[in-house]
């Protein structure tokens, strides 16, 4: 199982779903994860310090990740495609080929938790990322739950 977390910079969001997933999905070593921004701005860059401080709050390290934007490939590479909110959706959408559409899902609502999106914290203070670290914490534990009882 391949799956690919996608937000908007791939610096904020995306960033901390990965580092949350590979922590709990450790012990599945064929499940593969990866993440990446539907935009280009910040490619190449590692996560926003804030989503690293974040995440090291919590033994998490993602300081070693770069920022890369969608890619074609990513369709037939990736089972699963996880974006944090609509317009990551629609974005997503808007790009895959016919038989991949159904690999992609708001992560909210992979995990039933809602048809809510992950709130963008970019422009907000510290505890916008926290509170963004627990919702996907939470999310990323219904996701490990769906993908190990199929
Ligand atoms: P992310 O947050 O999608 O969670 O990585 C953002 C980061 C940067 C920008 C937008 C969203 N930006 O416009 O540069």
């Amino acid at each position: 199982m391949h799956i690919l977390v996608v937000c908007l910079g791939n610096i904020c969001r995306s960033p901390l779903a990965e580092g949350i997933l590979r922590d709990k999905l450790s012990d599945q070593p064929d499940v593969i994860i990866d993440s990446a921004g539907t935009g280009n701005w910040h490619a190449g860059e590692p996560p926003d310090r804030r989503s690293i401080s974040t995440a090291l709050e919590s033994g998490i390290d993602i300081r070693s990740q770069r920022a890369r934007q969608v890619v074609a490939a990513d369709f037939e590479n990736f089972d699963l495609i996880l974006a944090m909110d609509e317009q990551n959706r629609l974005d997503l959408l808007k790009i895959a080929p016919a038989h991949a559409k159904h690999k992609i899902h708001r992560i909210l609502e992979f995990a039933n938790m809602g048809n809510d999106g992950v709130p963008d914290p970019w422009f907000g203070e510290l505890e916008g990322f926290r509170d963004v670290y627990d919702l996907l914490d939470k999310a990323c534990e219904r996701v490990r739950e769906r993908i190990c009882r199929t």
